[in-house]
Order: structure tokens, then sequence, then C-alpha cells
């Protein structure tokens, strides 16, 4: 996904500033803000026990099945109902349901009447998020998939494979310049495609990860872990706005939406990371409350907070080494198409502290 601020890019990189930093028996590393879950994956390869965590939900159901999922789903239980034998070849069965999936005829459900052009046609505001058809078939499949979990028929491990999968399916085919505070006049080519559910990625493991959705301030002095991570928002785009057709695909709760772009309620996942007054005061409440001995934080030099008063408010709880790499920054296709931007390179940076 092209997700703001995702580190998949920069994976090496956190990689070699975390392993050099943190002492060789840390086991728990604790991935606070976790988008995507490419982090906590990557670190998960490594060995380590995950501890992932984000305030949207689209974003949990990511990280439940990236991080979460150890091993490949049977998807028994669907086998069952659509009267086929369980396979013992377990990529079968998954493509044997996402096939099932992908074929679906398209329902007019509540994405199709809310963010679809023929779908919103007669309504006050008019919305081409996504093409008819493919909102019709997002609908379908989400409501086949929360009608498999509510017969029983899916464990916990596969309803989120399948969510995470529609979920990543859908942003592929979104009419939007990669996020979802607007959408475009003209369909753009990606969007014209079929919505197709493709395999999600899971790492195989043996150990217990933790995933949760919550407010990574207040969750962090309840979380035992050697290592955190933080890779907070870096300026005033709130998540929950630029990706709330996301939460709504993932949550399927019928919000009340308002507005031009259709926005669900969300006054209780904004973030202190993208206000410039409460940025600072909430990472320094959040290293102090921590009980990890090594602190690591991901930001940038156009972020709200500046370089020097991250420094000094870290060095509060410990020495602090900052690591730099020049970037490419991230890039909406708006943004490309009018240059509204000033040079293409940003510095991220890496500050790596021992709680002393
Ligand atoms: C820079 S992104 C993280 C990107 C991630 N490292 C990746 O590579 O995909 C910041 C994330 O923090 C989440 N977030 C913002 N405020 C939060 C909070 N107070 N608690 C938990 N998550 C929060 C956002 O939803 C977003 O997914």
């Amino acid at each position: 996904m092209n997700y703001i601020g995702s580190k998949y890019s920069l994976l090496s990189f956190l990689e070699e500033g975390i392993t050099k930093n943190a002492g060789a028996d840390c086991e728990v590393f604790c991935d606070v803000f976790a988008g995507t879950g490419v982090v906590g994956s990557h670190f998960k390869q490594k060995g380590f026990n995950i501890i992932a965590n984000d305030i949207q939900y689209y974003a949990y159901c990511l990280n439940r099945a990236l991080v979460g999922i150890n091993r490949m789903p049977t998807f028994a239980g669907v086998l069952n109902d659509l009267k086929l034998a369980p396979t013992t070849l377990f990529h079968n069965a998954v493509d044997i349901v996402l096939d099932h999936l992908n074929t679906l005829k398209g329902k007019p459900g509540f994405i199709y009447r809310n963010y679809c052009p023929e779908g919103t046609a007669r309504s006050q505001f008019k919305r081409q998020y996504f093409s008819d058809e493919n909102g019709m078939r997002c609908d379908a499949i989400r409501m086949q998939i929360e009608d498999w979990r509510l017969a029983g028929k899916l464990t916990e491990d596969e309803y989120f494979y399948l969510l995470a999968s529609l979920i990543e399916a859908t942003d592929r085919v979104a009419n939007t310049a990669s996020v979802y505070g607007a959408f475009l006049k003209q369909v753009k080519k990606s969007a014209r495609k079929p919505l197709h559910l493709a395999r999600h990625a899971i790492v195989e493991g043996d150990e217990n990860h933790e995933i949760h959705n919550a407010n990574g301030q207040q969750l962090v002095e309840n979380l035992s872990c050697d290592v955190l991570y933080m890779d907070p928002p870096y300026n005033h785009r709130q998540y929950c706005a630029n990706y709330h057709v996301l939460e709504t695909i993932a949550r399927y709760d019928a919000p009340n939406l308002r507005g031009v772009t259709g926005l669900r309620p969300n006054d209780d996942q904004k973030s202190d990371f993208c206000m410039k007054k409460r940025a600072l005061p909430a990472l320094e409440k959040m290293i102090k409350k921590t009980s990890a001995r090594y602190v690591f934080l991901s930001y940038n030099s156009e972020g709200i907070m500046g370089k020097d008063e991250i420094l000094q408010t870290m060095g509060q709880y410990g020495q602090v080494d900052l690591l730099t790499r020049d970037y490419q920054r991230f890039r909406a296709d708006i943004d490309r198409e009018n240059r509204i931007y000033k040079s293409d390179r940003v510095e991220e940076y890496l500050f790596c502290s021992k709680k002393g």
C-alpha cells in the first residue's frame, strides 16, 4: 500500500540502527504506531516477539494478518460450506476461497450506496471513490466474509486474513490520489480494473504475537517490552481523515457520513501527534511511561516537532543517538501532477535511546 509514512523502503535503515543500538538480549519489540505492519513483520522475521498496535481498525486488521498469523489458513469450515473436501494443500485452500470471493456477483451495499457514482446519483453528495462495479464487488465480498464469520465458518485468523486481503484489494482500485481525503473527478486507469483479492502476505512462525487497536499514548504503560519503536504521524494529516473509507470497509458498521467526502465520525481517533502543541508532550509522556529499555523514534526533517526539541526531550530519559538517511518523500499522485511540493528529498531520522 502507498501509505503515508510507510517504512517499507526504510527497513534496512531501521534494522541497522535498531540492532546496533538494542542489546542482544532484547526479545519483545513493540511497534506502537504500526500502520501497514511492515516493520512488525520485518522484526518478526528477525526472531522478535512482536506487539503491534494502531488506533485505526483497518491497520489493526492488516497487522492482525501480517504479524498475528503464523500459519497459512486452511479454511476448513468454508471449504465444507462450498461442498469441497478440505484440502491438505493450504495454498490451494487459500486460492479456492479467494477465487470464490472474486467471482461473487456484486451487491449494492453500504460502499456502493455511499461511495460510487450510481449509488450516490440521487443523494445530496455525489461521490466517485470506486467504480459502481467495484463498489458492489466490495460489498458482496465484505458481506460474505461477515456471514461466514457469524456462521462460525472462519477461525479468527482466517477472518482477518480475508479482511486484510479485501482492504488491500479495494485500496488498489480506489479512484483517489493515494489517500481518501478526496476522490478524483476523472476515473483513473487503476480504478477501472476489477477489484481482485490477492493472497495476503503472512510471516510463518511459532511465537504468539500481540495485536492491539488502541491509542498508543494510553496503551504504552500497560505493555511489557524491551524495545519500543515509535513511528507516529509527522504532520497535521490525520490518518482517520485520510483513510476513512478503508476504516468503514474494515468495520462495515454503516456510520453516519458527512460532507462531500463522506467522512465517518472520528473524534476518538484524532492523534495528538498531528497537532503542533500536543506532539512533543505526547512523545515525552510515552517515553516516560514505557517499560522498554530501548526507545526508537522514526521521524523526518519536515515534521512538526523539531530535531533539537526531540533530542532535548528524549535526552532527559537517557543517552540519544541520531541516525539520518536521505529519503524520497511520500507523494500522493495529485502532488506529482500539480507539482505542489518543494523538493523531492527529505531527511529521515531514527532517534535511538537507551533509557538510563
Ligand atoms: C507513520 S504511520 C506508521 C507507518 C508504519 N510504520 C508503516 O510502515 O506502515 C503512523 C501510524 O500511527 C497511527 N496513529 C496515530 N496516532 C496514534 C495513536 N495515538 N495511537 C496509536 N496509533 C496512532 C496512524 O493510524 C498511522 O497508522
